[in-house]
């Protein structure tokens, strides 16, 4: 099997990020470094180490679905010493979350052991909706929706056009629900900035067929064949 694909099978990393990975200089084949793109090595002999942890492929896959809370964050370690959603989730096997929620954000999280799926699912070729709770304060204007519905410019940069709708005025407040395909670093907070507005909750309820559903927060549980193949085949 091809070092990448055996990397990013392990959940390291998409198999491109994994060559950079490589490249420099960062994994070790039975205690020596490689860098040499489109090496193959025997999975079932060949030890690999990444970042001092021996990789191993999964033997049996977990597919999870995790209504995170605030004030938890996606990481395994957190450099600032913060609750993560790991902390949340009892598995033995070593599980990595499909994209990110930011710390402050709750909602929908998938995670899984099984980086082939991963990857399916943040490819842009399987263009996979996401959908957002989003509530701001006060009222919003329908002018300040059409924006959004446009595409938003923020730091220079057009954001591709969002679906935005009005679900319900709140207290004090405006919620709203944004569907985007794309998961760029905090891209709901900064489309809404990008307007003047700040958030006060942002919540996601939905990653392509799969829901949130009823799970209250902090609860998981496994995700059913039925969702599965909703996200791999739309
Ligand atoms: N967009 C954000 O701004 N934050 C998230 O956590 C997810 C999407």
């Amino acid at each position: 099997m091809r070092l990448n694909k055996f990397l990013s099978g392990a959940g390291i990393a998409s198999r491109r990020k994994c060559d950079e990975i490589i490249a420099d200089g960062q994994v070790y084949v039975n205690g020596k470094v490689v860098t040499e793109l489109g090496t193959v090595i025997n999975e079932k002999k060949d030890k690999v180490v990444y970042q001092g942890v021996e990789v191993k492929l999964p033997t049996s896959f977990v597919y999870i679905k995790l209504n995170k809370p605030k004030g938890y964050a996606c990481t395994a370690s957190d450099e600032k010493g913060r609750k993560t959603i790991y902390d949340l989730i009892k598995c033995e096997e070593r599980l990595f979350s499909v994209g990110r929620l930011d710390y402050d954000t709750e909602g929908l999280i998938i995670l899984t052991n099984d980086g082939d799926f991963a990857n399916k699912v943040m490819h842009p070729k399987y263009d996979i909706e996401k959908e957002y709770q989003v509530t701001v304060e006060g009222e919003i204007l329908e002018s300040e929706l059409a924006v959004m519905r446009k595409g938003v410019v923020v730091d220079g940069e057009k954001m591709p056009p969002a679906r935005v709708k009005f679900l319900e005025k709140t207290n004090g407040g405006t919620k709203l629900s944004v569907v985007i395909h794309e998961g760029q670093n905090r891209q709901v907070r900064r489309m809404f900035e990008a307007i003047g507005r700040s958030i006060k909750l942002l919540k996601r309820v939905r990653i392509g067929g799969v829901k949130l559903g009823g799970l209250s927060r902090g609860e998981y549980r496994d995700l059913t064949e039925a969702e599965l193949n909703l996200l791999v085949r739309g």
